[in-house]
């Protein structure tokens, strides 16, 4: 099986988990399989706080209801994708750069359900560029200072996110205590949002694979 088809499998797996009220929906093109799924059991359901204007587009084409999280209170479950996670379900995301949003959404999501092809279990985060989103005036005093903290950031040029901000993939960084160097990244002036996934951690990964889904559950 190819990585999309697995993506499919652990994106349809996923619906298992739907059951009822308003969920939250993350980005990407696992998240895309998640949607297209959803589409036939949409009735199930309230509508769908969407992380990103190009889910939310694709929400729409299906007719499924896109409704704002001031308005929609907890979410029972959140459906995303992730870039790579650890055993402890800690994740990078921001791949396609929707992190800010998609770490507002998992936060006030009472369960996290990460949807993924194998090869996104990793045994040590860092191994994937860590994105950061950053307001444009801070953008080279950040970079100066996650140099200090031992990586490469290269500037996403020509990309913007959803909330006007800039992305820097940081390469090159081990990262061997991803909670501290999350609150460690978070409290440097300028950073948005950082995209590492520990403090608000998945509560289920689902992998694709040749042998069907396998489910991983943090203690
Ligand atoms: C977007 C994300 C995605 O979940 C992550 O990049 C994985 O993407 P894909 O499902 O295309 O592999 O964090 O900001």
């Amino acid at each position: 099986m190819n990585q999309d088809a697995l993506k499919k499998q652990a994106a349809e797996a996923a619906l298992d988990y739907v059951d009822g009220g308003v969920i939250g929906v993350g980005t990407g093109s696992t998240v895309n399989h998640f949607i297209d799924a959803l589409a036939k059991i949409k009735g199930r359901i309230e509508g769908v706080v969407s992380s990103s204007e190009a889910s939310t587009e694709r929400l729409k084409r299906h007719a499924i209801p896109v409704l704002d999280l001031n308005a929609a209170g907890e979410l029972s479950v959140y459906i995303d994708g992730a870039d790579e996670s650890n055993a402890l379900l800690q994740l990078i995301k921001g791949g396609g750069g929707a992190l800010t949003r998609e770490k507002i959404i998992a936060a006030a999501s009472r369960t996290f359900v990460c949807i993924a092809d194998e090869s996104k279990l990793v045994k040590a985060l860092g191994a994937f560029p860590l994105p950061v989103e950053v307001v444009a005036m801070a953008r080279s005093y950040v970079a100066r200072e996650l140099v200090r903290l031992g990586g490469t950031p290269i500037w996403r040029e020509g990309y913007v996110t959803d909330n006007g901000n800039l992305i820097l993939d940081v390469h090159h960084l081990e990262i061997l205590e991803p909670l501290a160097l999350e609150q460690r990244i978070n409290n440097i002036a300028g950073v948005v949002t950082v995209g590492i996934f520990a403090l608000r951690p998945a509560d289920i990964l689902i992998l694709g694979s040749a042998d069907g889904p396998e489910i991983l559950k943090a203690n």
